[in-house]
């Protein structure tokens, strides 16, 4: 998925630096799991996860990523679904998706409010989605609702519906990367007809827990055998630049404003988008924290400075640094591109003094 700091491409560069541990599993700690990649990767390699973010998006795609098992088998709504002929899906999750893709679009909160043609009478026309687009969003996401209303799917079968859409939704969606802004012309993906793509169903048998809060909550509730951080780099918050995929995953119908309608995000603050508070936030997890070891991801060009970050961890333990030569995520380029492609990514490993 399109995110800031997502880290799909260095997760195997991460695991690999870690191996000096000779850690086999144990419990892993996705402190900041914005699109679960992380605990995704470490999952899949037989650690239990616990994971947590402020975003609710994250915590949709926590749900059926890193706390479910099961492939979901649907057997409430299966037997009343119809499949067309010329479809030949290839699981029960594919099955449900090509029935959702064939709803009759319906006029709803997405396609009143990020739509054209629903925004109409505003000055500046909001173009998120195409009408057509907005409509089915909106369709697939109120009989979601209509189905585990009337039980007729669990709450993981739920979620994993929800992350589905979630994960289908930027590759419609008429933005360059994040959603406080949209183009004024049509971008050529936006415009193609919304295609449901299903998610990968992980296991690992064992009970990962899931968590949509502020993760400073979890640091003493278990003893971590690996903590690591993913805290933001600037002083940009996730939540307004994401706000459209918080009301899809919610679909609360919320109170927006302003020219990209964004949703209140009082309560999604953080600390680590503040630069006077950061590094002061960084020491407290680490010096409050129960782990083994701790591993921060940060870069180059983040409000904390790497010696001050250096200096913090230092007094914790064993520490390591390293640097990895990485391309530059397109959204933060701010019409540098041709100068400066690369960035430091940046890679701390502290190993708690036992005392
Ligand atoms: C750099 S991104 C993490 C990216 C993630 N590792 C990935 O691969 O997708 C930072 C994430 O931290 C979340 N966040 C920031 N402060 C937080 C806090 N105090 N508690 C929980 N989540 C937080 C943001 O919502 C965002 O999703």
């Amino acid at each position: 998925m399109r995110f800031i700091g997502n880290k799909e491409k260095l997760v195997e560069w991460i695991y690999d630096e870690l191996k000096f541990t000779n850690l086999k599993g144990g419990l892993f700690f996705d402190f900041f799991s914005g699109t679960t990649n992380v605990g995704k990767h470490f999952k899949k390699k037989g650690y239990q996860i616990i994971s947590s973010d402020l975003l609710y998006t994250s915590y949709v795609l926590q749900k059926a990523y890193i706390e479910n098992n099961e492939e979901p088998k649907f057997s409430g709504i299966l037997k009343d679904i119809e499949e067309p002929l010329n479809l030949f899906p290839s699981s029960e999750l594919e099955m449900v998706l090509n029935y959702l893709d064939g709803l009759e679009p319906k006029k709803g909160f997405i396609y009143e409010n990020y739509t054209p043609e629903g925004t109409v009478h505003l000055d500046a026309p909001r173009m998120f989605f195409t009408s057509e687009n907005g409509k089915k969003i909106d369709a697939i996401r109120i009989q979601i609702n209509e189905w585990f209303k009337d039980n007729l799917i669990s709450e993981q079968e739920y979620f994993i519906l929800i992350a589905c859409l979630i994960e289908t939704v930027p590759f419609y969606a008429n933005i360059s990367g994040v959603y406080a802004a949209f183009h004024k012309k049509w971008d050529p993906r936006a415009i193609k007809p919304l295609k449901l793509r299903p998610i990968e169903i992980i296991s690992n048998d064992k009970k990962n827990l899931v968590f949509n809060t502020n993760s400073i909550e979890l640091i003493k509730n278990f003893d971590y055998d690996i903590i690591y951080l993913d805290p933001p780099y600037n002083s940009r918050q996730y939540a307004p630049n994401y706000h459209l995929l918080e009301t899809i995953s919610k679909y609360d119908s919320p109170e927006i404003r302003g020219v990209a309608g964004l949703r209140d995000y009082s309560k999604q603050k953080s600390t680590f988008c503040v630069k006077s508070k950061a590094l002061e936030e960084l020491e407290y997890i680490v010096s409050q924290a129960n782990f083994k070891y701790l591993v921060l991801s940060y870069n180059c060009e983040g409000i904390m400075k790497t010696d001050d970050i250096l200096n913090v961890l230092k007094k914790y333990g064993e520490l390591s640094f390293k640097e990895y030569k990485y391309l530059r995520y397109k959204s933060n380029n701010n019409g540098d591109s041709n100068k400066k492609k690369f960035i430091n990514e940046q890679l701390f490993i502290l190993k708690k003094l036992v005392s």
